[in-house]
C-alpha cells in the first residue's frame, strides 16, 4: 500500500511564507521540496505530487528540478548518503580510487542502497571543496575533505558507531593587513 504524503497546517504556513518572497509560482520549488525532503527523508514521485499540488505547478517541473540537483533524493536513499565528487580535481587527486573504494568496502555500486538501509553512494559533481580534494560529503552536510582509503574505513566504522564525523571546516584565506598596506 503506498503512503500518503500530506503537509501539516503549520508546513502549510511555512509555505506561504515561502511563497511571498518570490513573484511567482515557480521558484519556491527549491525550498518547499528541501522542506518536504527534510519531512519525508526523500522526495519519491508522490511527495513530488504533493509539492507540485501545494505550488500549483505541473510535476513535471518539479520531476525536472529533483532529477537536476543530486542534493535532491527523487528516491529512498540509506541513512548515511556518501556524495563523492568526481569531477576534474577531484579526479586527478584520486577521487575515483575513493569511489571504488567505498563500492568495495560498502558491497554496492554508485547510485545503490545497502540492504540494512544504512549506506547510499552517490557520484556527482564538483562540491565547491577542489582545493582540498579528493572530497565528498555526507548527506548532504558535513564535507570530509582530504581523503585517503584510510579515512573512508574511519568514516564508515565510526557511522556505525553512531558518530557523525566532524564538518571539515574549509578555512577562508587570510587577508593580511601590512601587505595591503605595502600594495596600496
Ligand atoms: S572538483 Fe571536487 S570539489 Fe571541486
Amino acid at each position: 500500500m503506498s503512503e500518503t504524503y500530506e503537509f501539516t497546517k503549520e508546513e502549510l504556513a511555512e509555505i506561504e511564507k515561502i511563497k511571498a518572497k518570490y513573484p511567482d509560482k515557480k521558484p519556491p520549488v527549491m525550498p518547499v521540496l528541501w522542506l518536504a525532503q527534510t519531512k519525508f527523508g526523500h522526495v519519491e514521485p508522490e511527495v513530488q505530487q504533493l509539492v507540485a499540488r501545494t505550488l500549483d505547478l505541473p510535476a513535471s517541473h518539479v520531476y525536472g528540478v529533483v532529477t537536476f540537483y543530486t542534493q535532491y533524493y527523487g528516491e529512498r536513499k540509506g541513512k548515511f548518503v556518501f556524495d563523492v565528487c568526481t569531477t576534474l580535481t577531484c579526479q586527478i587527486c584520486g577521487g575515483y580510487d575513493i569511489l571504488h573504494h567505498l563500492e568495495d568496502r560498502l558491497g554496492i555500486k554508485a547510485g545503490e542502497t545497502t540492504e540494512d538501509g544504512m549506506f547510499s553512494i552517490q557520484s556527482v559533481e564538483c562540491l565547491g571543496a577542489c582545493g582540498y580534494a579528493p572530497m565528498m560529503q555526507i548527506t548532504n552536510g558535513v564535507y570530509c575533505n582530504n581523503l585517503t582509503t584510510d579515512k573512508v574505513d574511519k568514516i564508515i566504522d565510526d557511522l556505525k558507531a553512531g558518530n557523525m564525523p566532524e564538518f571539515d571546516q574549509i578555512p577562508f584565506p587570510q587577508h593580511h593587513e601590512d601587505e595591503s598596506k605595502t600594495k596600496g
